[in-house]
Order: C-alpha cells, then structure tokens, then sequence
C-alpha cells in the first residue's frame, strides 16, 4: 500500500525514457536511410540490384523512419512528459502507457520488415499493410486515453496550451489514419483502398497535407510551447496569441490539401480553395513562430553559450521559413513550376530537417539529462558541434534543391521556336547531377550530427541512472 502511494506521488519517466533514447536511435537509423537513398539516386547502381535495397522499397523506409519512428517517438515521449509535468498528475494508466511504448516499437519493426520485402498500400506516408494499420489503431487509441485521461485526473485547473497541441494531434491522426487507410482486405498483406479514382486522390491528400499540418506541426508545436519556455527560463511571449494560433493553425489546416492536386482531374474550384486555405495558413504560422522567438525577448544573450536553445530558436525559424514557401508554393502557377521537381524535396527538408529535426532534438537534449538524473548532457561541446554540422548541412541540403528545382522546371518548360522541346528529359538529370551530390554531402553533415547525439546519449544514460522525480506539492507547480 505504502509503494502504491508513493508511485502515484511520483511521474512515470519510465516511458518517456524509452521513448526518448528511441527517438536518438530511428534518427540514426532513418537519416542513414535517407543518405542511402541520396546516393542511391547520385549513383542508381548502388542499389546492387538486390530488390530489397531498390530505391523505391528504401523510400518509404526512409519517410516511415523519420516521420514515425523518429518524429512519432520524439512525440509520445514529449507528450508524456509535459502533460505530467502540466497537470501536477502521474500519467492515466502505467500499463497502457508501457503498451504504446511497446506497441508503436513493433510497428516500427513491422514496417521496417515489409517495405523493403514491397508490401505497401501505395499511398505515400500511410503505405503499411491493413493489419499493421490495425495494430497503429490500437496503439494511437491507448495514447488518447493515456494523455486524455491524464489530462482528466489533472491537479491543476487550467490546461497549458501545449496540451491542447498535443491533443489536436493526436485526435487529428487518428481521424487522419481511419478515414484513409480504410480498405478492402483481399490478402494477409494486400487490400484496395475503399474509394476510388479522384475521391481516392482527394482523401489520400486530405490526410497527406494534415500529417504534415498534425503529425509533423501541431504536436512538434506542444514541443515548442513547453520546451522553449522552459530552457529560456521565461513564460510564453503571449499567451493570448498562443491561444488564437491554436484554432487558427487547426482549423486552416484542414482544408488546404487540394495544393498536392493543382492541375489535375480534381475539380478548379477544390484546388482553388486548396490554394486559397493555404495562403491564409501564413498567418498562424507565422503567429506561432513569432511566439517562440518572441519568447526569448530580453534573453537573446542565452544564445550566445547555450546550443539547446539554440537548436530551438533555429528550429522555429526554419518553420517560417519553410510556412512561408509552402503558401507561395500552393499559388497555382508556382506549382506549375515547382510540382514534380526536386523544389518540393527542398521544400519538405527544410521543414523536416530545420523545424522537425531541430525541434526535437533540442527537446531531446533538454529532457535526456533529466530523466537518467544528471544536470546536463556529457558534453555540451558535442550538443555544440551537432549544432553546427545538422545547419551546416541543412543549408546545402535545401539550397542544392532549390537550384535543383527551379532549373528543372525551367528546363522542362523551354521550347523552341518552332514549338519543340528545347532539353530532353535525361538532360535535366544530367544537370542535376552536382546537386545530388551536394544534397548527399548535407545529409551526410545532418547524420554525422545525429551520431554525435546518439554517442552523447549513450554517455549520459551510462553516466547517470534512471531517477524517480516527486511530483511537486501543488503550491509548488512545475
Ligand atoms: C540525413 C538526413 C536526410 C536525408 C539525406 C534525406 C534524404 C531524402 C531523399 C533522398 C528523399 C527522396 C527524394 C526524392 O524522391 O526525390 C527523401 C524524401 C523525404 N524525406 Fe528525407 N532525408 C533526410 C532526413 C529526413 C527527415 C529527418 C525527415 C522528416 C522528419 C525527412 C522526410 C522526408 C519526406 C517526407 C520525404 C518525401 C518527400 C516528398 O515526397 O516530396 N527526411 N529524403
Ligand atoms: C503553411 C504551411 C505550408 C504550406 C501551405 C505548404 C504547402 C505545400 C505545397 C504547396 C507543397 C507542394 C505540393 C505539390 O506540388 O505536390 C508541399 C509539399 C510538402 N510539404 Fe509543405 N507546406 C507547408 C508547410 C510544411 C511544413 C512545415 C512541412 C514539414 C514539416 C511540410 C512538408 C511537406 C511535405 C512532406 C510535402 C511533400 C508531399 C509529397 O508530395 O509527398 N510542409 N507543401
């Protein structure tokens, strides 16, 4: 009876430990991915002409990787944390909880078993078979009662901002993931999707665009709202703002999907809305990153010595920046250009590696000492190094597709005067050669980074132990 009480009176980290070194390691694992498909598309016979290694099994492995294992652990483990930290209350259910953990790193597996073998659904970010769709379901509904039942056993009466991101997101993903994957089972491993033609491409963009907006915004968002507070050592710039960003953000997002089907059989006046959705999303995205920064207003010298922060702060600029040429790129005309080219590859890592990246890892190095009881990481002058090579090479990265991009629309749009092709196809790819080059050397920069995290990590857990923190007294709130 005694142990009973004194684990509701202190925070289940158990979970949020796994989930945080398991974020470090799909990091690795999935940027490895991505490099080898860097290659792969620099010098196509690097696929040894092994089936598995082809690169459109790898592909998938990649976007799965980094997007669910490594931005999905990165997540679960931050909203854990928070939403005990915010409401002064152990999380809901310490079995469940254990399940998600367990749950999600099977499906991880599951994944990284069946893409390479080429089961997939065909539809990009939600390419897993139905029985590992099942599986997603089960552990996505354990996460929402973990977190919404913790926010309902709460001590504190107000719910931090960062929750409500958390919980859009996970509501979000799961209406995301039940609405698109439906399907017709034909096989163990092979289903048709439930709707067909058009309708199929409309859904399947419908959920594409709000994973980027849910799974790879709103929840990283809660991140944000926590994490940078918390390291600056000052509160939320506006609370007021973060409060209209949040049914801003969640309410935009829903509509602006059609942008992924300019030109195409959908109706005009879908991807005109589609269009029209996605300029006015400018506005709260720009709502929430001038938030972030502003957060730091009078503490802008904690930049100078503390590259968590700095990862932070980085983080939400690349956000504006890659919120301000997702709008430009859904102007009909810009897509005319951009749609196809590798400006796109640009667009989608400067939001992954500079905002999706940044963000967690910063979160990561914040919360990694902390939970194995040290005061900070084992070096501070790796955290420093990571720093430089992941911008370092985030920088080539993008830059080398944006010339990429734009060149090859350019050359694919040239005409002569008598009406014919000024290039052939295989000459854009020629062209681009160089900047797939450069694009493997960013990657290689930002992975580099990545092991240097996963070394520093190994380090601190080592070094330290696993630490059971009271829950404060609520006079005390955290
Ligand atoms: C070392 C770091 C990385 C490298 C070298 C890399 C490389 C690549 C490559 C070569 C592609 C295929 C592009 C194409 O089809 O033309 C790709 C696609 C993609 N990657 Fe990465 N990647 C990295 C990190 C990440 C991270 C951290 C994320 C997400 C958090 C991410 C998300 C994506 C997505 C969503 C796509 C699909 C893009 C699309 O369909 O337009 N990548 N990546
Ligand atoms: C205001 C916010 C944003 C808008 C309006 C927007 C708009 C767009 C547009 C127009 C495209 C090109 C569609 C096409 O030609 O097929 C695109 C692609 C994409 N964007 Fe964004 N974007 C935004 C923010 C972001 C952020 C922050 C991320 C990542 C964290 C991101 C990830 C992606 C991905 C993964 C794709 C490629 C999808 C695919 O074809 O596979 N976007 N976005």
């Amino acid at each position: 009876m005694k142990f009973a009480n004194m684990q509701a009176t202190s925070y289940n980290d158990t979970v949020v430990r796994q989930f945080a070194i398991m974020t470090v390691v799909w990091g690795v694992v999935g940027m490895l991915v991505g490099v080898i498909i860097a290659a792969q598309l620099t010098w196509p016979e690097l696929n040894l002409g092994i089936p598995w290694l082809s690169y459109g099994r790898l592909r998938p492995l990649h976007t799965n990787a980094v997007i669910f294992a490594f931005g999905g652990c990165g997540l679960f483990a931050s909203a854990y944390y928070v939403v005990q930290r915010t409401c002064n209350v152990r999380l809901f259910s310490d079995k469940l909880a254990a399940f998600t953990f367990w749950g999600w790193q099977l499906v991880i597996l599951l994944a990284a078993i069946s893409l390479p073998l080429g089961y997939t659904s065909g539809k990009e970010y939600a390419e897993l078979e139905w029985p590992i769709d099942i599986l997603i379901t089960l552990v996505w509904v354990a996460f929402a009662v973990v977190f919404f039942g913790t926010v309902g056993t709460r001590k504190v009466r107000h719910i931090y901002v960062a929750n409500w991101f958390f919980g859009a997101f996970i509501i979000a993903v799961a209406l995301l993931h039940l609405v698109n994957s439906a399907a017709l089972p034909v096989g163990m491993m092979k289903s048709y999707s439930a709707y067909a033609g058009v309708q199929d491409a409309m859904v399947q963009w419908w959920y594409g665009h709000n994973a980027v907006g849910f799974f790879l915004t709103a929840g990283f968002l809660g991140m944000m709202y926590y994490f940078i507070p918390k390291q600056a050592e000052r509160p939320v710039y506006s609370y007021r703002l973060s409060i209209v960003h949040f049914w801003a953000l969640i309410f935009t997002y829903m509509w602006a999907g059609p942008h992924h089907l300019h030109y195409t059989a959908l109706p005009d006046w879908t991807q005109s809305i589609g269009m029209v959705f996605s300029l006015i999303l400018l506005a709260p995205s720009w709502g929430g990153m001038i938030n972030g920064i502003m957060t730091l207003s009078g503490a802008w010298h904690k930049l100078r010595d503390d590259p968590i922060l700095r990862f932070l702060i980085v983080s939400l600029s690349f956000y504006g920046m890659s919120t301000f040429e997702g709008p430009m790129m859904s102007i009909k005309t810009v897509n005319a250009l951009s749609h196809y080219t590798d400006w796109t590859v640009g667009h989608v890592h400067s939001g992954a590696l500079g905002w999706v990246g940044l963000v967690t890892m910063g979160s990561m190095y914040y919360l990694i000492p902390r939970l194995f009881g040290q005061k900070k990481m084992y070096s501070v002058k790796a955290i420093e190094l990571h720093f430089w090579t992941a911008t370092i090479g985030i920088v080539i990265y993008i830059a080398a597709m944006w010339i990429a991009g734009v060149m090859q629309g350019l050359m694919w749009r040239a005409v002569n005067a008598d009406g014919t092709l000024t290039y052939t196809f295989v000459e854009s790819v020629k062209a681009t050669f160089p900047f797939y080059v450069l694009r493997l050397l960013g990657g290689l920069l930002y992975l580099g980074g990545m092991v240097v995290m996963l070394w520093n990590t190994i380090k601190t857990a080592t070094q330290g132990r696993s630490v059971e923190v009271q829950i404060p007294s609520l006079t005390a709130h955290a």
